[in-house]
Order: C-alpha cells, then sequence, then structure tokens
C-alpha cells in the first residue's frame, strides 16, 4: 500500500454517543467562494473555513496562479492583486477535479483560462458538457486539445442561459464567467443548494449585482466595480447529516452546534422516519436515537431541495443495522454505490439493482478492515463503525480529510472511540 493508504480510523463500535460536536464551515462553498476570490483584485477573508486537504489545494492553485493565499486559524486569506498567469496547474487539477471552477473565474478575471480536463473520479464520468455550454452562450471561445481546455473570452456578451439539469459546477461557473460580462445575464434551471445561494452572497460582498429568485433563476449584471470581502461560510449541511447518521446508527442523545435546519428538511424528513428526535435551539439541535431502526425507509437523492446525493452513503450506513427492508435510489452520479462491498464485509446484506439498492437489515454488524472509495463512503463507513460490535479500520482516510476537518475528533467529541493511526 502507498503512504496514503496506510493511515486508517480506528473505531470501536456499539455505544451510544453523548456529546457536543460543532459544525464547521461548508466545503462546498468555500471551495466555489475561493475560485471567486480571483474576480475582485483585492483582499479576501474568508471566515469559519474548514481546513481541509481540498481547501489546502485550492489555496495552492491560489498561490501558483500569483496570489497571496493562506490558511490561519479557521481563517482563509487571499490577496488577488497579482494574477500572475492564467493556466491552473496540471499537478493541481489532477489533485481535485472541482478545480474546473476556476475555468469561469480566471477567463472573467483575465480574459483567458488555461487547465487540464478534470479526470473522473469513483463517482463516475463527471463530463462538464454543460459548463463549456454555458461559457459558450457568454461568448467564451473554449477549445479542447487532447486533455487541454484553453478559454477564451475576447467576445463576451449577455446571455439567457438554460441548463438542462441543476448542475451546481456549471452554475457557479456560468456565474462567475457572467460577472466580466456588461450587461445582464440570467441563468434558469439553475442549481439550487445552499452553497450556490452562499457564494451569490459572498460576491456580492465583493460588489457584483447577482441575485437568485429562490426558484433556479439567476441574474447577473456583469462589469460592477469591485472591492474587498470579508465572508462566514455557512455550516456544512453534509457533515451535520452525517453526525446525524452516526447517532441513529448506534443511538444518543448529542447536540450539534452551528446548524442550519431550513438547509436540511429533505435530510430531516427522512431522519424522522428513520427514529431521529430533533429539538432545535439558536443554532442548534439536540439529535436523539435509540439505535434501532424500525419500518421500511425509501430515499432517492434529487437536486436540491431534494434528498442531497452527498448524503446517501451516510444514509445507507444508518440502515444497515435495523429490522426493515429499504430502498436507495440515486438519480445524480452514474456510479455512488462502491461502499456497498466494503459494507458487506461489516455484515450488511444489500442488493445493488441498477441505481437503486435494496437493504434487509441484519440484526448486528461487526467491525472489519475497510477501505474509503470516496469521501462520503469513506464517512459512511465510519457512521456503519459506530454501530457494529468491536474494532472497524477505515483505510485510505486522505478521502475523508478532503472534505471533513478532523472526523476522528468530532466524532470523540460526540463520546465515540475514534482514532487516526499509520
Ligand atoms: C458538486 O459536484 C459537489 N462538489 C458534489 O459534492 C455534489 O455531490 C454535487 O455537486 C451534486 O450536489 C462540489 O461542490 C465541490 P454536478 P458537481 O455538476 O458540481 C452531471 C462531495 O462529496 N454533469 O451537480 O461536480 C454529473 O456527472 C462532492 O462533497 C454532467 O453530465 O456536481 C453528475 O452526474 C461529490 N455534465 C450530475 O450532473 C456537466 O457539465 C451532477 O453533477 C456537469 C455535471
Amino acid at each position: 500500500m502507498d503512504g496514503l493508504c496506510r493511515e486508517y480510523i480506528k473505531i470501536k463500535g456499539g455505544k451510544p454517543l453523548s456529546g457536543v460536536a460543532r459544525i464547521h464551515g461548508a466545503k462546498n462553498a468555500v471551495l466555489p467562494i475561493l475560485a471567486a476570490t480571483v474576480l475582485n483584485a483585492a483582499e479576501n477573508v474568508i471566515e469559519d473555513c474548514p481546513d481541509l486537504s481540498d481547501v489546502r489545494a485550492t489555496l495552492e492553485i491560489l498561490t501558483a496562479l500569483g496570489c497571496e493565499a493562506y490558511f490561519e486559524n479557521g481563517r482563509a486569506f487571499v490577496d488577488s492583486k497579482n494574477i500572475t498567469t492564467a493556466s491552473v496547474p496540471f499537478e493541481q487539477m489532477q489533485k481535485m477535479r472541482s478545480s474546473v471552477i476556476f475555468l469561469g473565474a480566471l477567463a472573467a478575471r483575465l480574459g483567458e483560462a488555461h487547465m487540464c480536463l478534470p479526470g473522473g473520479c469513483s463517482l463516475g464520468l463527471r463530463p462538464i458538457d454543460m459548463h463549456i455550454e454555458a461559457l459558450r452562450a457568454l461568448g467564451m471561445e473554449i477549445e479542447v486539445d487532447g486533455l487541454c481546455l484553453h478559454c477564451y473570452a475576447k467576445n463576451l456578451h449577455p446571455a439567457e442561459i438554460r441548463l438542462k439539469f441543476p448542475s451546481v459546477g456549471a452554475t457557479e461557473n456560468a456565474v462567475l464567467a457572467a460577472t466580466a460580462t456588461q450587461g445582464v445575464t440570467t441563468i434558469t434551471g439553475a442549481a439550487q443548494e445552499p452553497e450556490i445561494d452562499d457564494l451569490l452572497h459572498f460576491l456580492r460582498k465583493q460588489g457584483h449585482l447577482v441575485f437568485s429568485d429562490g426558484k433556479g433563476c439567476i441574474t447577473i449584471n456583469g462589469k460592477q466595480p469591485l472591492h474587498e470581502a470579508h465572508h462566514r461560510v455557512i455550516p456544512d449541511r453534509i457533515l451535520a447529516a452525517t453526525l446525524m447518521a452516526g447517532v441513529i446508527t448506534c443511538g444518543g442523545d448529542v447536540v450539534l452546534e452551528n446548524i442550519r435546519p431550513d438547509h436540511m428538511e429533505s435530510v430531516l424528513h427522512v431522519f424522522r422516519n428513520m427514529g431521529a428526535i430533533f429539538i432545535f435551539s439558536q443554532n442548534a439541535v439536540r439529535v436523539k436515537a435509540s439505535g434501532n431502526v424500525k419500518g421500511d425507509i425509501t430515499v432517492e437523492t434529487l437536486p436540491y431541495p431534494g434528498f442531497p446525493t452527498d448524503v446517501q452513503s451516510v444514509c445507507m450506513a444508518a440502515l444497515l443495522k435495523s429490522e426493515g427492508i429499504h430502498e436507495i435510489r440515486e438519480n445524480i452520479f452514474e456510479d455512488r454505490f462502491r461502499v456497498v462491498s466494503e459494507f458487506e464485509k461489516m455484515g450488511a446484506n444489500i442488493i445493488p439493482i441498477g441505481n437503486k439498492v435494496r437493504i434487509v437489515g441484519a440484526k448486528a454488524l461487526h467491525g472489519a478492515d475497510v477501505e474509503a472509495t470516496d469521501l462520503r463512503a469513506g464517512a459512511a463507513l465510519c457512521v456503519a463503525a459506530l454501530g457494529a460490535e468491536g474494532d472497524t479500520r477505515v483505510f485510505s482516510v486522505h478521502h475523508i480529510k478532503r472534505g471533513y476537518d478532523n472526523l476522528p475528533q468530532i466524532l470523540s467529541n460526540m463520546g465515540a472511540t475514534a482514532v487516526e493511526k499509520g
């Protein structure tokens, strides 16, 4: 195994959780916001920024582009006055496919952007056709030669962009590119995730005139005078859902601080059906569960405000030890069930049927050595380990570090026996 794979998180399962955990800033909000810092040629401070490998990788890209960019005490600082190149380094693109978000931002700032095509990943092919269609609608010239993308923004014009699917990344790229276009651009069929709204909120703090109607239509009145921005990122709803699934799996009574319940309605609905009790206060929630899911549960992933695909694996983990027969349908990615074979090593009964899985609840799960295949699969294996008898070691921890800021410590704060080794 290479160095990365030898690391593992060891979890001793089988005991209820209790304690307090704080939800850190949202990975999927901070990444596009960091890309947007290239737009204002000024200082940007992003508060409650989680210390994630994806955040560090994005700051490395910003530094390679010529920005002064660093992370300190939960804050990201980016001064984008001096950008010296329009090319995103090859090795960074390979490390993190979501760097494609720099396409629109760099082209907007410099008039051009160059990067290698983002690879696929363990969730599927991850094409970027909608990104390219949206940028071309704004007048961007985009050439693909082999593995590289070259984007030129010489004749930008406002457009009415219609996305055929509410792609989060394509929406973000289109918004960032449209900020450099004189006139009003509309994007219909846009993604409505809370992270998109947080990006628009940050852009308005830079001076952009960008607004959403809350129903999938975004309007951008481009070429505004810009200035420095200071922003606090929204809480990470996927981290909150991950921890809630942990309580459902092994039972307990915990408090999660820094919560936006209005960002999680579809998740709370399913988790209530799974027996969780939520008691909300100021910006915290008390989560109580017996550790024994009863009844048959059906879940299907949909674009926001539907049930999030990023919660699919952890929800599955919480259904493995239960009394019912459950079904999960994945409508967003074509290959997001790779974690199934790892769950089966712990004694789970799962039948894949096309883009859905049927889960026959097991009386008990047992600890095992398992491998994270992607970020959310790794978190889901930790969730399943909390409800399993004995010790589980989750290898390939580097996947988990992309989106969770010290998950073992967060779980330990909730009373779990979780430690990182190797
Ligand atoms: C964002 O990915 C998130 N990543 C994902 O979170 C999340 O699962 C996804 O949105 C859906 O909510 C970040 O925000 C960094 P999409 P993104 O474009 O933008 C297809 C995590 O675990 N598609 O909404 O790549 C695509 O293949 C990650 O935190 C096209 O066909 O997602 C997928 O099947 C995983 N053509 C579907 O649309 C395109 O041009 C949704 O993708 C673009 C996308």
